[in-house]
């Protein structure tokens, strides 16, 4: 396994990671073959297992939390969020102090854990003085609750307003930004992100790395019964004809290079210097091992090309402070 740098920062992160968005602590994976595929991915060599307070409402918290117990919590960095609606209460949800301290104490007793790694920002919340949020993530830290903390699908403008907020009031620095991004979906960090974040010295930790499934090819030749299409449905309008094209494409490129389009795509994401990690999630052991293989592929340039024509999606830049 490759361990990366998280930014300007001394934590290291495996350059391939575990969610539990969808899956573990849900209705969709079985509790045993849960925890056995988070027990395969440590055993593979990755130490970073992200979640949120909202994935499976608090189930995937405890989940993780129950199989951790076998490891040493030393080896592991384990990241929660929070923004997203935990409830009806108007004040249970954005990035208000009162949400961010009352989730994340909830997170811990979860988790069953004195800490977090990383603390992630699920979205930029426009409702909330950024100050007040800022303080909030500063207290935590202090306290020792949380060690790190990160942004997720905050856009250039909002990266660049969080880092002149952590210097106005000497608080600690975000060191990661967590963004969708893969093959089929780069125009958010390819149009302008990159360069607030190189700027900044943040590292991202991209989220979907396989386009939830469709860059396995899994669904190249038809929809197959046991899969994501068929256990969550507004996931069905993600599977259209346009990326299926490129997926057959990226297949293909696969199968000559001798490795699988999964690994492919992995790499390709990982050939970019400001990502240290793919936050990949799995159903069974098995697409744990698959998704591990990433580490064999050799991206050369001349394979860069085959791929660039392939997807015909490359981004113009766009500047988010213009
Ligand atoms: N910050 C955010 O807002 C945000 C949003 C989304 C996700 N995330 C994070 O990113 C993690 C990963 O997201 P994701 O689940 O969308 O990632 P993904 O790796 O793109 O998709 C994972 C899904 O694809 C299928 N799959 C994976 N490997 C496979 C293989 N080798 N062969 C066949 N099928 C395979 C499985 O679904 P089936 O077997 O059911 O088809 C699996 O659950 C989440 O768990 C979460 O931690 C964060």
């Amino acid at each position: 396994m490759e361990y990366r740098k998280l930014g300007n920062s001394g934590l290291k992160v495996s350059a391939i990671s575990l969610g539990a968005w969808l899956t573990y602590g849900s209705d969709v994976v079985q509790e045993e073959t849960s925890m056995q595929c988070v027990r395969r991915a440590i055993e593979g060599g990755v130490n970073f297992i992200d979640v949120a307070d909202m994935y499976s409402y608090g189930r995937g918290e405890e989940l993780v939390g129950k199989v951790i117990k076998d490891y040493k919590r030393s080896d592991l960095v384990i990241s929660t969020k929070a923004f997203w609606p935990m409830g009806d209460n108007v004040n249970d949800r954005g990035l208000s102090r009162k949400h961010i301290v009352e989730s994340v104490n909830k997170s811990l007793k979860r988790f069953d854990m004195d800490y977090v790694d990383i603390f992630f920002c699920h979205r930029f919340d426009v409702n909330v003085p950024l100050d007040e949020t800022v303080r909030a993530i500063d207290d935590l830290i202090r306290q020792g609750k949380i060690l790190y903390w990160g942004t997720s699908m905050w856009n250039a403008a909002n990266i660049n307003d969080g880092h002149a907020m952590v210097k106005q009031i000497n608080a600690t620095r975000p060191i990661v930004e967590q963004p969708e991004y893969n093959m089929l979906d780069r125009d958010f960090v390819e149009s302008g992100l990159e360069t607030a974040l190189a700027n900044h010295g943040m590292s991202m930790v991209v989220f979907s790395p396989l386009a939830q499934g469709i860059l396995t090819g899994k669904y190249n030749d038809g929809i197959p019964k046991d899969s994501r299409y068929n256990s969550v449905d507004w996931f069905k309008d993600n599977v259209t004809e346009d990326k299926l094209v490129k997926a057959r494409g990226i297949t293909k490129l696969a199968q000559e290079m001798g490795t699988t389009a999964a690994a492919l795509a992995i790499a390709w994401i990982l050939y970019n210097p400001l990502v240290a990690s793919t936050i990949t999630g799995a159903t069974k052991p098995s697409q744990v091992d698959e998704n591990l293989i990433f580490f064999y592929v050799n991206l050369t340039t001349e394979i860069n090309t085959k791929i660039e024509s392939i997807l015909q999606n490359k981004p113009v830049i766009k500047n988010y402070t213009d």
